[in-house]
This record gives C-alpha cells, structure tokens and sequence, in this order.
C-alpha cells in the first residue's frame, strides 16, 4: 500500500464480503423452495427471498466496485485520497441503506421493476450516495493532476452507472414502457458499463500481477471498450422480443448482441496473452488464480451461455424459464464477483499486513470450490431449464406440474449449491481470520504498491 487512505478500502471490502455471505444464504433458501415444504412460506415467501437474493448481490457488487476504486485511484493517480472521511461517511450511508432496503422487502416495502425494487427514498439515498462517492474520485483525481487509461476506464464505467441508475427512478403508468427502460439500467449497466468497470480492474490486476508493458495492456484495452459499446448498446434490443415494441428491434437485439460475446473473448485473449508473454510468478497466486478466473468464466458465462439464448428463434422457446438462471449465475458470477473478489485479493497483503507468498491453502479451497460448485449449478439449472422449456413451452404442460417435474435437478442445485457454499464461507474466513489486522498507519512494504515486474523480482531475489 503506498497511500495511507487507501486503508478505505479494506472497509468497503468488508461489508461487500459480509453482504456476499448473506446472499448466498438466501439463495439456498429460495432454492430450498423449490423443493419444499416451505415452513417460512408467510413469513419469507419465494418472492422476496428472490428478491432479497438479488439485490444483496448488486449492492454487495457495487460496494466492491467502490472499495476497489478507492484502492486503485490514489494509486494509479499517485495521492491520497481527496476525503477520507467522504469515503466513511459515505460507507456508512450506503450500508444503512443496503440494510433498511433489505429489511424492507421483509416487511413488502418494495417499489419498481425486477432488480431495481428498492422504493423511491431509498433510491434517492442511492443517487446522492453514488455522487458523493464520484466527488471523492473526482476531486481525488484532480489534485493529482494526472491519470492513467486503465484508471479513466474504471472511473468511466462508474461514472456511467450511476447515470443509468436515473432511469430507475421515474414510474411509468405503462408496462411496456417501464420495462423498454428497466433495461437501460439492467441490461446496459452488465453488459455495458460495468464490463469498462471490469477491463480497467482486470488492466491494473495484469499490470502488476504478470508484469505486462502498460503501454500494451491499455492500447488494448480500448479495443475491449471499443467492442463493448459497439455491441452493448443496441444489444439491448435483445430484452425486447416480446415486450410489445415493433418488430424491427429484433432484428438489432439478435445481431448486435450477437457481437457482445466479442468483448468477453478480448478479455480472456487479453489476460492469456498477458501471462504468455510475462510469466505467471507473482507471489499472490491466489489473486492471480481469480483474475484469470475471471477472464475465463465471463467468457463462458456471459460470452457462451449468453450467445446460447441471445436469438430470437432460441429466446422465443427459453425467455424468462431456468436458462436464464443458468446464464445469470455463471456471468454474473465470473464478471463481477471473482472480479471483486481479484482485486480484494490482490489488495489484501498491503491491507492486512499478510505475506503475499502466503496465499493460504484455505484462500486456494475457497476459489476452487467457488469454481466448482458454480460449474456445478450452472448444469443444474442448465438441465432444468431444458427439461421446463420442453415440458412447458413444448408440450405445454403447465407450470406447476413442470416445476414437480425438475425437482432431482433442484437437488443437484442444492448439492452444488452447497459446495459453493462452503466456498465463501472460507474466503470469508480467510479474510476475516487468517489475514492479520488492517493495517492503520500506512507504512508500505514492497510487494503490492509498487508495480511487479520480472526484473524486479529477480534484483530482489538477488
Ligand atoms: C457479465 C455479463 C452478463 C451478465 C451479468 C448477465 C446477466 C443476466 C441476467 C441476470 C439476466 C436476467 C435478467 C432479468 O430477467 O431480469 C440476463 C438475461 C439475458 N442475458 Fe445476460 N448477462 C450478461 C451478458 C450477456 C451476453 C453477452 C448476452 C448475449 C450474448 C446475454 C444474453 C442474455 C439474454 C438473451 C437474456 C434474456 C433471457 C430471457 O429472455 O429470459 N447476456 N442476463
Ligand atoms: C448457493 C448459492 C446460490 C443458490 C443456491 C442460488 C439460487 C438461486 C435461485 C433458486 C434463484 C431463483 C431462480 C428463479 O427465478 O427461479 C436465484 C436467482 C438469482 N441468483 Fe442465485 N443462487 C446462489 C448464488 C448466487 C450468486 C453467487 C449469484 C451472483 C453471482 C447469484 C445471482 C442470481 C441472480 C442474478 C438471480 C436472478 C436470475 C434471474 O432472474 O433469472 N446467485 N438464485
Ligand atoms: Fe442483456
């Protein structure tokens, strides 16, 4: 660590990390539903556990976002940050937020469409919390008087997001209406913005775990933001199928979103080729086992699995059944989870005061069953959504006498489910006990901080 204010981020790292262990649980619980009984059926039915489930998941993803901002900004800008007591306050705001929405939904105070059902003032909390946060950087930014690429894409990515969270804001009468623009937040923040928030993490990881020129890593980087808007943005058109909009937009939603698998692929390309050509000796093992993983899984999940439905002749028959779910959980999980928790990784020995060699059997158990366990739920709800799409839209049996009918796959979803489980809760305890204390005076131990690079790491051998 060489700035003392970027201890901040070790705060958003945990309340991101303690969130992330919270939605998992009620994903269990919603996939325990599927199989019943149900004893919470009054009090937590399937909706709001659902509910709870997901927008955990992008509060969580979003204080990571933040975290690993306030991680990378000073450094890459070379100060401290511009109000470390902005960035606490600003924390503070937003956990009591994420905590009064999800107690909420609890109690049936939800407003909005699917994903963005926080009610109005909370939605207001978000807004004026997200400029804040864009003051800090910004200003933080403008001290220093300098950036990088890989920094003006991350900052970008953010920037954009809370634009596209506006939106969400206005209550439409009409239902088709509301849902043309939902998708201007939830379509165009994954499959937009958020991958700038990913290639400019994944830029900083590669940097400084392989080594790789920075001159090199952000020419191409351009090219993945490049691709990324080119596709993502009519790509949009793909939620608009069946909504009640003149038929020429599925034509642009099959073509262009057929394109967006193209910057998933540059990200994996991207991360291989930067490994092949500098090495793959970092002492942090763990972070780079996570920023690689990244690049795989959201090129299978988000690339692969999101081409396999992105058609209208294949979206007609699966739209809204358990190949969604499929398609959900591996991408979302490969692009923004193992992302956040790449960068809580690789920020973690400078955070901690942990040796970076030490990249503990338990933190390598803890990626491994993530991988596994997701794989694994993945071909669960895969094998469940086929059989549904089958059984209903085909034969057109009807939902509830389907949804018996899948339930040895709901089994493997909770085997896996499980595994997966077992997975977070050992980073968690990796994070929260087998790394020391954070560390409160900034005093900078070689490693993290400074770029690595081969050459380095031999002179320091020497
Ligand atoms: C990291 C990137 C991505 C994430 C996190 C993601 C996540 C999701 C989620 C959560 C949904 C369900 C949304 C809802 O119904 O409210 C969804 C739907 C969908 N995604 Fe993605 N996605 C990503 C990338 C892609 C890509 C690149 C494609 C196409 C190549 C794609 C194609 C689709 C389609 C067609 C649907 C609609 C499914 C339906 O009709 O029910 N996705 N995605
Ligand atoms: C033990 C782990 C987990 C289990 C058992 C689980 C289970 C479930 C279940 C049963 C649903 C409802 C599907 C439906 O609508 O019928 C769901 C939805 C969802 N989950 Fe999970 N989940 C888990 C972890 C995760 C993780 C780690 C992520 C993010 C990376 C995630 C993201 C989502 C999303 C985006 C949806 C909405 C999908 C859609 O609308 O189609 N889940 N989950
Ligand atoms: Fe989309």
């Amino acid at each position: 660590m060489r700035f003392k204010s970027q201890r901040v981020a070790y705060y958003y790292f945990v309340v991101a990390l303690l969130l992330y262990g919270l939605q998992v649980v009620f994903g269990l619980l919603s996939a325990a539903k599927y199989l019943g009984p149900d004893p919470l059926l009054h009090l937590l039915p399937f909706d709001k556990t659902k509910e709870i489930h997901t927008n955990i998941l992008i509060v969580w993803v979003l204080t990571g976002f933040m975290g690993a901002a306030y991680y990378v900004v000073p450094e890459e800008s070379r100060t401290e940050i511009y109000s470390e007591k902005l960035a606490y306050g600003q924390l503070i705001a937003w956990t009591l937020m994420g905590l009064t929405t999800v107690t909420g939904y609890v109690f049936g105070w939800t407003a909005g469409n699917k994903l963005l059902e926080q009610p109005l003032p909370m939605k207001v909390v978000i807004v004026l919390v997200m400029l804040a946060f864009l003051f800090n950087i910004g200003m933080t930014i403008r001290k220093a008087g300098r950036w990088t690429t890989t920094e003006a894409v991350l900052v970008a990515g953010l920037v954009l997001s809370a634009l596209l969270y506006l939106p969400a804001l206005i209550d439409f009468e009409n239902y088709t209406v509301g849902i043309f623009y939902r998708w201007w937040t939830v379509h165009l923040w994954v499959e937009g913005v958020w991958e700038l928030i990913q290639g400019g993490l994944l830029a900083f990881l590669l940097i400084r775990l392989s080594g790789a020129d920075r001159e090199v890593m952000e020419k191409w980087l351009y090219v993945i933001v490049g691709l990324t808007f080119i596709a993502g943005i009519l790509g949009t058109a793909h939620h608009y199928y069946w909504i009640g909009v003149p038929h020429y937009w599925a034509m642009f939603g099959g073509t262009f979103s057929a394109l967006e698998p193209l910057s998933f692929f540059g990200m994996a390309v991207y991360a291989y080729s930067a490994l092949r050509r500098s090495g793959l000796s970092h002492p942090n093992r763990l972070a780079l086992h996570w920023t690689i993983g990244s690049a795989v899984y959201s090129a299978l999940g988000a690339g692969i699995l999101g081409l396999a439905h992105t058609w209208p002749a294949v979206n007609k028959w699966t739209h809204g059944t358990l190949i969604t779910a499929m398609h959900g959980h591996m991408a979302f999980f490969g692009a923004y989870v193992m992302i956040v928790l790449a960068m809580i990784t690789y920020a973690m020995p400078a955070l901690t005061g942990r040796d970076e060699e030490q990249s503990s059997a338990v933190g390598m158990w803890a990626f491994w069953l993530q991988v596994a366990g997701m794989f694994g739920m993945t071909m669960a709800f895969a094998t469940a959504g086929i059989v549904q799409t089958y059984l209903e839209h085909i034969l057109g049996i009807g939902y509830l006498d389907t949804q018996h009918k899948l339930s040895v796959h709901f089994v493997m979803l909770m085997g896996t489910g499980s595994l997966f489980a077992v997975g977070v809760l050992l980073f968690l305890v990796d994070f929260f006990f087998l790394a020391v204390k954070p560390r409160v005076h900034g005093d900078s131990r070689a490693g993290s901080g400074a770029a690595w690079t081969p050459s380095s790491a031999a002179q320091a051998s020497k």
